[in-house]
């Protein structure tokens, strides 16, 4: 009856270990807690209905969505406002060039690339404001390239 629940434990002490690995990145008030890629024709932005439209979308009681649209040299929406403590997806993806998205001071932070969906989750926590840069280089603008992200 002990391997049982020695085996247990193993298994709870495994997926915990695998827990703070996939989420142990933390910010002060923005955290990561996942990313991943996709792809969409960059031609097409404006029939696609996520970006034609830049904007955040709540899909869940405390869940947001947030279309993000990098070009030379801006992020839209800008600012993107997202509610304190919640949990907000970013589907960034660019309309030329190669870009970064990087929220300042937190570890939210992808490449995006003009063809792919960069697809980043956070969790916001209390009411703040951050800048967004843009950490690829992008061209002559590439160092004004920000924007802001509004915690509400
Ligand atoms: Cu966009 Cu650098």
């Amino acid at each position: 009856a002990y391997e049982k629940l020695w085996l247990a434990l193993s298994i709870v002490l495994i997926l915990a270990l695998i827990g703070t690995v996939t989420y142990g990145a933390v910010g002060p008030g923005v955290a990561m807690v996942a990313d991943s890629q996709s792809t969409i024709d960059p031609a097409a932005l404006d029939e696609d209905e996520r970006f034609s439209e830049p904007r955040v979308e709540q899909v869940g009681e405390n869940e947001y969505e947030a279309y993000v649209v990098a070009r030379q040299f801006g992020f839209q929406p800008d600012p993107i406002v997202v509610p304190a403590n919640s949990t907000v997806t970013f589907y960034v993806t660019s309309a030329d060039v190669i870009h970064g998205f990087e929220v300042v001071g937190t570890s939210a932070n992808t490449m995006v690339v003009p063809g792919e969906v960069s697809e980043i989750t956070v969790e916001t926590d209390e009411p703040t404001e951050y800048g967004i840069v843009c950490n690829e280089y992008c061209g002559a603008g590439h160092h004004v390239m920000q924007g802001k992200l509004h915690v509400v």
